[in-house]
């Protein structure tokens, strides 16, 4: 990650080609908003790269340009679009299928999106239990299927005549898995998926087939993909930027906004409970207890990381944290998280906080999406290599270096997404301290 002040940035010229591996509401509802946004018809709400901006120098100055004009990030119009699902289905019928987006846009938009079919799945049941799909590659083990999505890489890039490209897992949730010896090094990796070792999941043989041509990859599920030291190590090799784990979204993003709040005024915490009714296929998925435990972990770290139990014990030690997801078809994409919050204040006198939030998930998973290609790409060409940790802003579970605990506050966060930027650019780092205005 390490990069020198004011680096060298090559431009972008030519294609940005984005892969997604799944095809689902997440991918389509990006990939529509993206040719929505490119034909005039909506804005690009929600996302940094194309909204907002950064301040420059004092606060006197009045330099605060957009952030696409500060860095050269790639343009919508330079975008394509590739994707990997266990169903045939284009984007147009998938989106269609998913339901976040109205019939009436979607129709505005179907000469782009039914162009975009998907490639055949690298799928085993085994990962996610309740799918089954037809749209699925074969091969004799793990390691050939890598090798024929590398090549398929290769054929896709030149069909249509990119000069980078990034890839993001956008599909399901795969079963926990913990991380295995066979992990450790490229050479055991490698050996595991000739022998189809059980530890390597789907979406490990997705992120080395990446690394292995070249390409950033960003996991926008909990999955352990691509946070083992095996492809940790090849993105290194390679010169390649890594990020995950898990998009933040709804009840997650809530929470990373309010748990910094309580604490910066000193205010306990007795119990938080969350629970949600989802009736979407990803809720489907998490159905299942072992993709369940999968998401489970990824979501519950985070307030134990904000709130800092140790250091704070007469606060926060011992507090009570449920999360629930329960699938409930009715709701479609349109998911409701409910949050009760058990706080307490001077002399210790509880009260609480209730939140409903009417979310609709894949609205606000889009635009990261967008923004994640945008900033893999300026990572790529800036020479940025390994673990994207000022990417963190973006994501649940955010992956760190070994042995670097995990920044969960969204602030934190996005002043250090804003301070790498100008790091890039050799502007000055905002620390806020302004002594310099009372001199
Ligand atoms: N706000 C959000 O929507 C949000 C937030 C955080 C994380 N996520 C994660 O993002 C992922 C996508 O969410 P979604 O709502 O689009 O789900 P979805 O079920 O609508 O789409 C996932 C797609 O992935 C496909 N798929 C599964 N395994 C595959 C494989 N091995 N190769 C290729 N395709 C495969 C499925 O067929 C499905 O079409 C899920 O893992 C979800 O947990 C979503």
């Amino acid at each position: 990650m390490p990069v020198a002040k004011q680096t060298e940035i090559a431009p972008a010229e030519g294609r940005l080609g984005v892969l997604l591996v799944g095809l689902g509401a997440v991918s389509t509802t990006f990939i529509a908003g993206v040719e929505a946004i490119k034909k005039g018809v909506a804005e690009p709400i929600g996302s940094l790269t194309q909204m907002g901006t950064i301040r420059l120098g004092k606060r006197t100055d009045n330099r605060v340009p957009l952030i696409k004009d500060f860095v050269p990030l790639a343009q919508l119009k330079d975008m394509v679009f590739g994707a990997w699902d266990i169903f045939p289905d284009s984007a147009y019928d998938a989106a269609l299928n998913a339901g976040v987006l109205e019939k009436e846009l979607l129709g505005q938009l179907k000469e782009p999106l039914r162009k975009i079919k998907p490639m055949k799945a690298v799928f085993d049941q085994t990962y996610v239990k309740r799918l089954s799909g037809t749209n699925v590659k074969t091969g004799k083990n793990k390691f050939e299927l890598a090798q024929q999505l590398i090549a398929e890489i290769a054929e896709w890039k030149r069909k249509n005549k990119c000069s980078r490209l990034v890839m993001i897992w956008a599909a399901s949730t795969e079963i926990f898995l913990k991380p295995h010896a066979v992990h450790k090094t490229l050479d055991s990796f490698e050996q595991a998926m000739r022998d189809n070792h059980k530890a390597i999941a789907p979406s490990m043989i997705y992120a080395y087939a990446a690394l292995k041509s070249g390409i950033p990859f960003a996991n926008g599920a909990p999955n352990l993909t691509v946070d083992i030291p095996a492809l940790m190590s090849l993105a290194d090799k390679n010169k390649l930027a890594i990020c995950g784990k898990d998009f933040k979204t709804g009840q997650t993003l809530m929470k990373t906004i309010i748990a910094p709040g309580l604490k910066s005024r000193m205010l306990g915490l007795h119990g938080w409970y969350s629970t949600n009714i989802l009736g979407n296929r990803d809720g489907e998925v998490l159905d299942d207890p072992d993709s369940f435990k999968t998401k489970e972990e990824s979501k519950l770290s985070v307030l134990e990381y904000i709130l800092q139990p140790d250091v704070y014990p007469s606060l926060y030690k011992d507090f009570s944290h449920v999360v629930r997801i329960n699938y409930y078809p009715p709701r479609g994409d349109n998911k409701e998280g409910w949050d009760n919050i058990d706080i307490f204040g001077w002399l210790g006198y509880p009260m609480q906080i209730k939140i409903d939030f009417l979310c609709r998930d894949s609205i606000l998973a889009a635009p990261i999406v967008l923004d994640l290609a945008l900033f893999l790409d300026l990572a790529q060409r800036v020479g940025m290599k390994g673990v994207q940790e000022w990417l963190s802003f973006y994501f649940k579970s955010p992956q760190t270096a070994p042995g670097l605990y995990p920044e969960h506050d969204i602030f934190i966060q996005l002043m250090k997404l804003k301070n790498t930027l100008r790091h890039l650019r050799g502007e000055d780092l905002i620390t806020h301290l302004g002594l310099e205005y009372y001199d």
